[in-house]
């Protein structure tokens, strides 16, 4: 049977920003997919579809939306135009990122209710709710505050307390009031739709759903259990409906009801899957019902009730063909030296700055592989520890191996492998790539990539480059190349170096995409799969063997510790950054005294200041920060490059520059400059350019004939107005 994926990361919430927890759990589940894409199916690869997007419904966006004076959808919109930047710049490939406020979701969620009425496992109950009268509104229990029942504690939310930990029933508050409007909250009844969890039929279904071999992670299938109790006496009705005013989709046939946000956020992953299919051609309904079709959702472990008691037993119970094959792979939490991220504490990592630190985000994907087992583990990022990891593999064991010998070939050999090996190259290639027993290493580091033990995998992989560094040690091709009689030993060495080197490549090739596609561009390689893994076909070295590849050009650098000094919030840098002596000692000592001002060159010839402004004046000009999506060579200019820059709003802009001088399109893709964004649109013979970038330039061409376009801080982001 062709086996095909479906697979999904947990949606995240539309009020804020990713933080690097969301990019911890992409980064995995994306990981995953790009090894199963690499794996034969069939006449061909592996079918995977890898979709998200965002949750949308709920009291907090529609609060927050009010807040701002805009609709929820206006809301969601913003924090959705975000959303790109993040997923490019780490390399996660979503094939659809849509919305849970959406046609699809209306119609899925609606069409799941509707058959779990018909099921019987719909009951309506009159429960008595807190409601704010100055509002007008039923209260959420984070929208109610007041004292813990259990110490006493003021200001604390309405379901459990920040102090003593106790969880409590929002009328068990002491003195409660509504955080909208600090009015003394009244109890309403109001008639609420259950999903009848206690149903025998659910603890049947679950019992037997959890404890399918192979489906779960044992600490899950013991956790899960427990919430079952010993005959499902645990399982309580679950409350699945809100009063208007809500965000969110209405109940069919229960005028001012509307489902609650986490009835829906998981049909979204279908929603996103069916959108996904309408743009493709896909049929929806015919690959849920292919046998061969899998459901694999990553979440992280503070949200296993959602995933593994409602989740499935809804589709159960609304017939969901691929329930039997749907699996859910949980993780832990994202942990900076071993405590919870706080920002207060100055130990929070924003993805953005991490990039627009000019960091490698190939470098975080390594480092979080490393770390990642198939258990429920909390994952610690320390700088120390990040910036030995990456420098000593990635860049000491694995491009080491490149650098040290691809340039021999291009040198000395005009760019061609050798055509043959000896034997006694090729028991090296043996030994690197098979196990003291004589297995390939492939199907042990694949199949624990499949079982999501990518550190294991890892592992493996250094080990193996480890060998292959020895290789190149002992052989010093550095001074092979130094005796002209040495000439063929210095081509062979060089090429089986190559060879492996390209092996590593590809078996990296699901952590590092981008250096791996680098690495085919220089040998004049096609996409990679785990085909080329295989050592019994001959297909790691033989395509390989005389082949003219391109040049070499540097595929890594080292981490520099004082980037990860400056990837903490400000306030706390330090402390954020571990014990690192590195990172300490390039900081200065506190109370040193800045060093006197050196003494100002003459004047020769700067450009004379415009007469003077008033700020209304400089103030007519909008600049924004802009990041640049896109840029490439213009045909026919021989000065200019078209910029597609994305400045916060709900659309690209088409802006020309001619900096073409001074940049390659790839050096500016992904980089934040200053935008001229109130510029009147100007029709070039090229085509309208809407703004203009920034750039500096010399009053004298001949002293310094550059352009150089502006780059803000770290922390600026696209849409900020420059004043
Ligand atoms: O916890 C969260 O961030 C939720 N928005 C996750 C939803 S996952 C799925 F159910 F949509
Ligand atoms: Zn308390």
């Amino acid at each position: 049977m062709t086996r095909k994926l479906f697979v999904t990361t947990a949606l995240p919430y539309a009020n804020a920003a990713f933080h690097i927890g969301h990019m911890m759990e992409y980064i995995q589940a994306d990981i995953w997919v790009r090894f199963q894409r690499m794996q034969r199916e069939g006449n061909g690869l592996r079918e995977v579809h890898f979709v998200g997007a965002d949750d949308t419904h709920g009291t907090p966006i529609m609060i927050a939306a009010e807040k701002e004076g805009i609709t929820p959808q206006e809301f969601v919109a913003k924090i959705a135009a975000g959303r790109a930047q993040y997923l490019d710049g780490f390399h996660i490939a979503f094939d659809n990122w849509y919305s849970t406020d959406s046609p699809e979701n209306v119609e899925l969620s609606q069409g799941i209710y509707r058959k779990l009425r018909d099921a019987g496992l719909i009951q309506t109950k009159t429960v008595d709710r807190f409601y704010d009268p100055v509002k007008g509104m039923f209260l959420a229990d984070r929208n109610i505050k007041g004292e813990c029942p259990k110490c006493g504690a003021k200001d604390q939310y309405g379901d459990n307390c920040e102090v003593c930990g106790a969880a409590y029933q929002p009328t068990e508050l002491v003195n409660p009031f509504s955080v909208f409007t600090n009015a003394t909250p009244v109890l309403k009844p109001s008639e609420q739709y259950f999903f009848k969890l206690s149903d025998p039929r659910c603890y049947t279904f679950l019992r037997d759903w959890l404890n399918t071999p192979g489906r779960l992670q044992p600490e899950m299938v013991n956790k899960v259990s427990e919430w079952l109790g010993e005959a499902g006496e645990k399982l309580a009705d679950w409350d699945i409906s809100r009063d208007a005013p809500y965000f969110g989709i209405p109940i069919p046939d229960a005028p001012g009801k509307y489902f609650y946000v986490w009835l829906d956020a998981p049909v979204g992953y279908l929603a996103s899957l069916k959108n996904y299919c309408g743009k493709q051609g896909i049929d929806y309904d015919a690959l849920l019902a292919d046998p061969g079709t899998e459901q694999i959702h990553f979440i992280g472990k503070d949200i296993v009730s959602f995933h593994l008691l409602f989740w499935p037993a809804m589709l159960q119970f609304a017939g969901h063909p691929t329930i039997e094959r749907m699996k859910v792979a949980v993780h832990g939490h994202l942990t900076v030296n071993n405590e919870k991220m706080s920002k207060s504490r100055g130990t929070g990592i924003s993805p953005l700055r991490y990039l627009n630190l000019g960091m490698n985000p190939e470098w975080l994907r390594y480092y979080i592989a490393f770390k990642l087992n198939s258990r429920v583990e909390d994952l610690d990022f320390t700088g120390e520890d990040f910036v030995a990891r990456v420098n000593s593999d990635l860049i000491g064991k694995y491009v080491n191996i490149a650098s040290r010998c691809a340039g021999f070939i291009a040198k000395k050999f005009d760019g061609k492998l050798a055509a043959s090996l000896s034997d006694s190259a090729m028991a090296w290639i043996k030994r690197a790539l098979t196990t003291e027993n004589g297995a390939e290493r492939q199907a042990n580091i694949g199949a624990n990539f499949d079982q999501r033990e990518f550190g294991k995998a890892l592992r493996e992989i250094m080990e193996v480059a480890d060998i292959i560094n020895q290789y190149v040690d002992e052989n010093k091709p550095w001074v092979l190349a130094k005796d002209d009689s040495k000439t063929a030993e210095l081509h062979e060495v060089c090429t089986t170096a190559l060879i492996l080197f390209r092996q590593l490549t590809v078996l990296l090739s699901p952590v590092l995409p981008g250096v791996a596609a680098n690495v085919a561009k220089f040998l004049n390689d096609e996409r990679y799969t785990w085909a080329d893994t295989e050592l019994s076909t001959g297909a790691v070295y033989q395509s390989m063997l005389g082949r003219t590849i391109g040049a070499y050009t540097h595929l890594m650098t080292r981490v520099d510790a004082k980037m990860i000094e400056d990837l903490f919030d400000a306030q706390n840098q330090i402390a954020a950054a571990g014990t690192a002596p590195a990172v300490k000692a390039e900081k200065p000592a506190k109370a040193e005294k800045p060093a006197p001002l050196a003494p100002l060159a003459p004047n020769d010839g700067i450009e004379p200041l415009d007469a003077e402004i008033k700020i209304d004046d400089f103030m007519k000009v909008d600049l924004r920060i802009a990041k640049i999506v896109n840029c490439e060579h213009v045909e026919g200019s021989d000065k200019l490059l078209r910029l597609t820059l994305d400045a916060g709003e709900n659309r690209h802009r088409n802006v020309f520059s001619g900096i073409k001088s001074m940049y390659q399109p790839e050096d500016l893709i992904g980089k934040l400059t200053v935008l001229v964004a109130n510029l009147a649109p100007r029709k070039m013979k090229f085509g309208i350019s809407e703004g203009m970038v920034m750039a500096a330039s010399a009053a004298d061409e001949g002293k310094n004939p550059g352009i150089y376009i502006l780059n803000p801080w770290p922390g600026a982001e696209p849409g900020m107005r420059i004043r």
